[in-house]
């Protein structure tokens, strides 16, 4: 099992390029069984969530390739199978995406109950009772769903949850569906309007994505055809990771290829911490503060503090002068790295499941540590480049799945990480 060695306390600098956002490839992979024919995906990240849904694509009868320039062809000509495969899609949350596509093209999807992060509750109750509006036959067995609809019929729904992956595979269900499917109370992150755009370049109606309320016009079973290339939109939580890094150790770092304007909210509180951060198009600068002020927080949906960010902005907490108050509010189960990073020497006290007190500051000593999940797997990253030592970061396929070869972009910046 690879690990990454890491020896913490080199200041870093120079440039580090944000890929394509992981949460947008792995929406518009599955978006191609709405077309006739193929479909180009550029800016594709290299990374393990996306490798396992091209496995998933593959096995039920879509033809993938993949290059090393970061492009994928998907053909969905022929026959397209119904059953996702267990092995594979029980390994990350972003595979029940492809079942909203796979039903409202074949009529019938079955999978077995989505996993990924171990962050909490996950249920899909959003998704079950949508597909039920729509007229689907719901049915839940010992090894996972079993979804019917001879045919789809637009509806009225209201997420009880504010869903991203829900908003985006209903969206997409409805896009075959027979009439008009209203979307109340949908998610806002950017990679629902950027996948809704595409989708109507392709010849979908979809029109609100990006508010609340998004109203789509089905076809009524008219599959739909991509005359340009879709381009993957920058990863806004790896650009995040990067100025929260930059903020810790870093001696103006430029953070580029990234889309600033899906960052306003972390770029605000890092300012308002004393953090000295300038933009321009496609970039945002960041240098650590001689003194950092703490802040509290809380996590909430596009466009307030994404709970992606919740760990490594702990993190960063560990090294402000005063205490500050992390408030969990999306997921039940994100603060579980909190023990860790108190055996590297922080001060974090938990208040009640959902909220802990960091005190700061306070140096941080390396360890070994292992990976929970993917964010907090980079933020134990972070918290080894920081501290005094030498820390062993275990499990980093959690890392990989999320992140394209991160050791490398970080050694460029002049970290000391290697993978073993
Ligand atoms: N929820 C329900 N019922 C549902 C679905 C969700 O109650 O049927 C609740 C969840 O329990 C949670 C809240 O709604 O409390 C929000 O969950 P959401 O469905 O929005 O999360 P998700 O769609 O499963 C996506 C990202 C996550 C990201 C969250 C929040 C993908 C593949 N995943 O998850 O990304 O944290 O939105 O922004 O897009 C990650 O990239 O590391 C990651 C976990």
């Amino acid at each position: 099992m690879a690990e990454f060695v890491i020896k913490g306390g080199k200041k870093l600098r120079g440039e580090i390029k944000v890929m394509g956002a992981k949460n947008s490839a792995l929406k518009i992979l599955p978006a191609s069984m709405l077309f006739s024919g193929p479909l180009k995906v550029e800016k594709v990240p290299l990374i393990e969530d996306v490798f396992l849904m091209i496995d998933l694509l593959k096995n039920i009868g879509a033809e993938v390739k993949l290059t090393e320039e970061r492009i994928i062809k998907i053909n969905v000509a022929g026959q397209i199978g119904s059953d996702l495969k267990k092995d594979i899609a029980e390994r990350f949350r972003g595979s029940i995406v492809l079942a909203g596509p796979v039903l409202a093209r074949t009529g019938r999807v079955t999978f077995p109950y989505p996993g990924g992060c171990v962050i909490g509750k996950r249920p899909i109750d959003v998704f079950l009772d949508g597909w039920a509006k729509m007229g689907a036959r719901v049915r839940k067995g010992a090894s996972g769903f079993d979804i019917l609809a001879k045919r789809l019929l637009g509806t009225d729904f209201t997420f009880k949850n504010v869903s991203v992956t829900g908003t985006e595979t209903l969206m997409m269900t409805a896009v075959l569906a027979r009439g008009k499917t209203i979307l109340r109370n949908a998610a806002l992150e950017p990679e629902i309007p950027s996948l809704a755009e595409f989708l109507n370049k392709s010849g979908a109606k979809i029109k609100g994505a990006g508010t609340p309320i998004i109203e789509i016009i089905g076809t009524d079973g008219k599959l739909l055809s991509a005359s340009n290339a879709f381009k993957v939109i920058p990863d806004r939580i790896e650009a995040g990771d990067f100025l929260i890094l930059g903020a810790m150790i870093g001696e103006k770092i430029k953070v580029a290829d990234c889309n600033p304007e899906h960052l306003t909210t972390l770029i605000a509180i890092l300012k308002s911490l004393g953090v000295k951060i300038k933009m321009g198009r496609g970039w945002v600068s960041v240098s650590k503060p001689k003194i950092l002020s703490s802040s509290d927080i809380k996590t909430k949906e596009y466009p307030g503090f994404v709970t992606d960010l919740q760990a490594p902005f702990t993190v960063l907490m560990t090294q402000a002068h005063g205490e500050s108050i992390i408030f969990e509010t999306v997921f039940d189960g994100r603060l579980n790295y909190v023990d860790d990073l108190n055996r590297m020497g922080a001060k974090i006290s938990p208040l009640d499941p959902h909220r802990v007190l960091v005190h700061g500051p306070t140096p941080l000593r390396g360890r070994k540590i292992e990976s929970p999940d993917l964010r907090a797997g980079l933020a134990f990253v972070m918290a080894a480049l920081i501290a005094k030592g030498e820390s062993i970061v275990k499990n980093i396929y959690q890392i990989d799945r999320g992140y394209e070869k991160i050791e490398e972009r970080l050694q460029k910046l002049g970290a000391s990480i290697q993978r073993i």
